[in-house]
């Protein structure tokens, strides 16, 4: 059953990489969607094309706005909030240790205060699967346990989860909550593919990696992430729903190189900074199970390979269309 046609959305973070390709499909599928999003670090450029349409609506505003959040939330009727904003870059909160706490954990409750002062009755959350920290399991499924983030953005989401489980427990907004690995592809500002794809071409004779190179981690393309997450909403019978969404093979870093190093410019050389881990708080190996999904009846359509090329291709042509390759 399809039930987006028929309903209003409230997008957190919607001119973000993952957000703004959400809000593309919603608007194809039917759906009315309001985004409100502090740019941050997002970008406006990606909702250009809907800024005419009656079904969309763009509200630049902070989630830590909290009276502001709430009567914008509750200016119509929401049927869902999909909620994607966050810090996302792991590694700042090395140096900024309140920084998720602030934009992960605190922003998460002010949405789920304002969800259920303005009767919004479900929300489908963006979480991680750092939730898991080095989990002794792999490939990880859901229930595994105990969750041990190792990087305060992996303990925010984690909070987060909590605050989602409590508020559905409490006062009865129903919840689809997914732990995504790596998101990869269109509209992608940040990451692996973007960020060794500017170092090669600001360098053009060495590019470094973080890390040794043998961190191997799973990779989603943006396409499946959205369609995989429109898939259990849609077709869930669940009222409260936790799903890894998944791809069930890993790419290592150093293949990323190589591929980056080969399609921009062969003649680099790939320097590793050595140590394990990237950054302190990288999980260095991450393989979640995608089994719960399957049951569902959803598998994606790119495998991590795949989507790492498709990424490369497309950041690449992106630059040339730029001039600057
Ligand atoms: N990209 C990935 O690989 C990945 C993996 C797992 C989970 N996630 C989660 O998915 C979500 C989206 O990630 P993304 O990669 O699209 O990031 P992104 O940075 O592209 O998008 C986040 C958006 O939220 C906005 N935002 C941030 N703080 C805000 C605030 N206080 N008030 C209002 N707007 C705010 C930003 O401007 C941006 O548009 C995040 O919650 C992230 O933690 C992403």
């Amino acid at each position: 059953m399809n039930k987006i046609g028929e309903k209003r959305f409230f997008v957190t973070g919607g001119a973000g990489f993952i957000g703004s390709n959400m809000v593309e499909r919603l608007i194809k599928e039917g759906a009315e969607v309001l985004v409100y999003d502090n740019l941050s670090s997002g970008d406006i450029s990606f909702l250009k094309k809907f800024e005419n349409l009656k079904e969309f609506k763009f509200i630049k505003g902070d989630l830590l706005d909290k009276e502001f959040l709430y009567e914008t939330m509750k200016s119509r009727h929401f049927d869902a909030v999909i909620h994607f904003a966050a810090n996302p870059f792991v590694i700042k909160g090395i140096k900024e240790t309140d920084l998720d706490m602030k934009q992960g954990t605190m922003a998460t409750y002010n949405v789920l205060e304002s969800a259920r002062k303005a009767d919004v009755g479900e929300i489908m959350f963006a979480s991680s699967g750092v939730v898991y920290g080095n989990a002794g399991r792999k490939p990880t499924p859901e229930d595994y346990g105990p969750l041990a983030p190792i990087s305060l953005y992996g303990a925010s989401k984690l909070a987060s989860e909590g605050l989602i489980t409590a508020f559905s427990h409490l006062f009865g907004i129903h919840y689809y909550t997914y732990r995504f690995p790596n998101i990869i592809g269109k509209n992608a500002t940040h990451g692996i593919i973007p960020d060794l794809a500017r170092k090669i071409l600001h360098n053009k004779t060495e590019l470094e990696v973080l890390g040794n190179g043998k961190q191997a981690k799973s990779y989603v393309d943006v396409e499946d992430c959205i369609d995989g997450m429109l898939y259990v909403y849609n077709n869930s019978r669940e009222q409260n729903n936790l799903y890894n969404l998944t791809t069930e093979d890993q790419v290592s870093v150093n293949k990323i190189a190589e591929m980056i190093v080969e399609r921009f410019n062969p003649d680099c050389q790939i320097r590793y900074t050595g140590t394990e881990q990237g950054w302190p708080g990288d999980v260095t190996n991450v393989l979640l199970s995608g089994s719960k999904m399957k049951e569902l009846g959803w598998k994606p359509k790119y495998n991590s390979f795949d989507a790492v090329r498709r990424s490369i291709d497309m950041v690449y042509s992106m630059l040339i269309q730029e001039g600057r390759k």
